[in-house]
């Protein structure tokens, strides 16, 4: 770490307090801005001893760091620029094999892929903020699946979220996560209401709305997000297959949109995002049903979005590719697990995606994200791929 240069030099580089307090817009907002308590935050504890709060902004992220007595930061590097600002009390920190203790004050500057770690001793703590920038990959990535991940970039960005799905205990531990990940400041930012619903239901669909909608004071955002791959050939496909995946995947969305519907008509931003799949384009006789169905599901979203764009209510579908979740981690585990994820990720990857590997779910994230916000507001009807360029389609 290098000493501060010359004060003088950085104080003329500011420039003058005219031109650095200007109030001429020479551009649009970027997005209506939150307030964040960190204290209101809840830590997540990667390993022992040390707690992260991270808040996300659009083009940079900060961390929140706690180190309790002994806990250790193992050496590591990273692609994102960081700064290190330390708050209170003292850290060992291992800048590229300079090591020196910080405290209060103290600033490290971290180039990307430079390595570093650190440490506090047995009597010693430590408050810290880990600026990034862009924001860190794998601080993004505490969020698995896309409909986490997607509730989690929601809530970072202000908005109070309910989700479902079938099996209580995973969701509830999904809800707890995301209660841990929210980076909010008023009363109703980082609210996460979490429902047992099979969204193939209609009374369940209903009652799931209902409480939803009386939690969070309205809806703006519906996401349909259920589905799952239901690999099969022709041949092997039984009607019981195609029912069974018409129903989740065409179904819900029917179900869950006219549920949503007497709210969204409520509301002065109303969005219907439902995440389909590229194979609804490009059918894959692998995934027939998938393929056919998801077909379906595209229709539905453009007829809606022209029924429903009169009204204001944007419709649009979003056809993921190939994106690592948990159902692509659990294909792994069975194929193959001897191979290391990116090999396997990379070599199924090789032969369809141009950009060669599979999608990280915080990749789907932020385009949902877009689509939910006032920037895209002349946006309806729209069916984008989020895919790595699959598909030989125009
Ligand atoms: N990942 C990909 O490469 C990929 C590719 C194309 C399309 N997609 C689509 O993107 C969406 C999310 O994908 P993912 O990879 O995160 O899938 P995933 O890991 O299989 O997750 C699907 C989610 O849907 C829920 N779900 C399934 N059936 C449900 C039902 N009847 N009622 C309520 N919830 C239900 C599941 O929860 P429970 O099982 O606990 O109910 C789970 O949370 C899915 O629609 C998927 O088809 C993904």
């Amino acid at each position: 770490m290098s000493d501060t240069a010359n004060p003088n030099a950085v104080a003329e580089s500011i420039g003058d307090a005219e031109s650095h307090f200007t109030s001429e817009a020479r551009g649009e907002p970027a997005g209506t801005g939150r307030y964040v308590n960190v204290d209101s935050l809840s830590p997540v504890e990667f390993v022992p001893g040390l707690g992260f709060r991270p808040v996300l902004g659009q083009r940079a992220m900060t961390n929140f760091v706690s180190f309790g007595p002994g806990a250790v930061a193992p050496r590591h590097v990273h692609e994102e620029e960081q700064i290190v600002i330390i708050l209170d009390g003292e850290l060992v920190f291992d800048l590229d094999g300079d090591v020196r203790t910080m405290r209060r004050g103290d600033v490290a500057v971290i180039p990307a892929w430079v390595p570093h770690g650190a440490w506090t001793t047995e009597d010693t703590c430590c408050e810290e903020i880990d600026v990034f920038c862009p924001p860190r990959e794998s601080l993004l990535k505490l969020a698995k699946g896309l409909g986490k991940a997607i509730a989690a970039e929601l809530l970072a960005e202000g908005a109070a979220v309910a989700i479902c799905s079938r099996n209580a205990d995973e969701l509830e531990a999904t809800a707890a996560e995301l209660r841990k990940l929210a980076a909010e400041g008023d009363s109703r930012l980082g609210l996460v209401i979490a429902m047992k619903c099979d969204v193939t239901v209609p009374d369940q669909v209903a009652e799931f709305i209902e409480s939803a909608v009386s939690a969070m004071g309205g809806l703006d955002i519906l996401v349909n997000n259920a589905g799952g791959a239901r690999p099969g050939q022709f041949g092997t496909l039984t009607d019981d297959d195609w029912h069974a995946d018409i129903e989740v995947k065409l179904f819900s969305q029917i179900r869950c949109t006219r549920a949503a519907l007497p709210q969204l008509r409520r509301s002065t931003a109303p969005r219907v995002i439902n995440i389909n799949a590229v194979y609804g384009r490009y059918p894959d006789p692998a995934f027939l049903a998938s393929s056919v169905n998801r077909a379906s599901c595209l229709s539905l979203s453009k007829a809606l979005s022209m029924e429903l764009g009169r009204e204001g209510i944007l419709v649009n579908s979003v056809n993921i590719g190939l994106v690592e979740t948990p159902q692509w981690q659990n294909i792994h585990r069975r194929r193959a697990p001897e191979v290391p994820a990116e090999e396997f990720f990379g070599q199924l990857a090789a032969a369809e995606v141009p950009l060669g590997r599979f999608g990280q779910p915080h990749e789907v994230a932020g385009l949902v994200t877009f689509l939910a916000s006032d920037r895209a507001s002349y946006i309806a009807g729209a069916s984008i791929d989020v895919a790595g360029g699959m598909g030989k389609f125009l």
